[in-house]
């Protein structure tokens, strides 16, 4: 559905001369109803990566293309394609505004009638899991978990092929967190998209993601089916993780 092909992002360093190497090489599909996870430690070039993906940054080198739209460059696909959920809600809510202003505003960006809307934010609301009494509700009056699923009925008003969402459960309690993936996994299912899930965490991905990529340093260090990594890891750094989480 989407392929990431040989995508480098490198900046050029305040200090003269140096450059950081975010993303470096990168290949990667992502296929139609599927969740990917993409695993690293922080700096490894993750939301770097998923900038590209969404069209936020553009690569050094290398292309990202939609393959459901015969390799349209994914600059040229329409904007709801993919929708991008942040780690921290409060950047992307503006805190004046009730949630139901909040979901609706994508609709009422493309026209959709406020009443209209409305009742699609209540809809949406219900999806992922929270009652109608939230939409006249203020962000100050959410908690971190309710407000990243307000983030999440947001991106879905504008039914996205792909949601990435970037460390949107790291903030938030194991039990919190755990229900957030439940619900992604529900929406992979009943709405039939995608989702690129990123996380520093390897250990929360077992019966939830069917592919996994493991990021070091801009570089894919080690990429396959979610079960198998888990199982058998090739890379010495995948194994690495795998011995620290078993042991702490
Ligand atoms: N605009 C920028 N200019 C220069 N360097 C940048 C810029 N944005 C990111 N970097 C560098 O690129 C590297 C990757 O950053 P990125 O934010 O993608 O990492 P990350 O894996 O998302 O980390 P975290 O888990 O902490 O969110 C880091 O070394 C960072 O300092
Ligand atoms: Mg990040």
């Amino acid at each position: 559905m989407l392929r990431v092909e040989k995508v480098s992002k490198h900046y050029a360093n305040s200090v003269k001369g140096q450059i950081t190497k975010a993303v470096d090489d990168v290949s990667l599909t992502l296929r139609q109803n599927e969740i990917f996870a993409l695993i690293g430690e922080s700096g490894s070039g993750k939301s770097t990566l998923a900038e590209l993906i969404v069209g936020l940054q553009q690569p050094t080198s290398g292309s990202i293309t939609w393959a459901e739209h015969l390799q349209v460059p994914i600059t040229d696909r329409p904007a709801s394609f993919i929708q991008l959920v942040f780690q921290n809600p409060d950047r992307s809510m503006n805190p004046y505004w009730r949630v139901k202003d909040i979901i609706s505003e994508p609709l009422r960006l493309s026209k959709y009638p406020k009443k209209k809307a409305y009742s699609k934010a209540e809809e949406l609301l219900e999806k992922v899991m929270l009652s109608a009494d939230f939409m006249d509700r203020y962000p100050a009056e959410c908690s971190g978990g309710q407000k990243q699923r307000i983030a999440v009925a947001r991106a879905l008003s504008m039914s996205p092929s792909l949601l990435v969402a970037d460390e949107i459960t790291s903030a938030l309690d194991p039990t919190i967190e755990n229900e957030m993936l439940q619900l992604l996994l529900s929406l992979k299912r009943s709405e039939g998209m995608s989702i690129l899930y990123i996380t520093h965490r390897l250990d929360t991905i077992s019966g939830f993601a069917d592919h996994v990529a493991v990021m070091k340093n801009g570089v894919i260090q080690e990429a396959g089916d979610t079960k198998t990594m888990l199982s058998d890891p090739k890379s010495d750094y995948t194994k690495a993780l795998l011995r620290s989480l078993y042991y702490t």
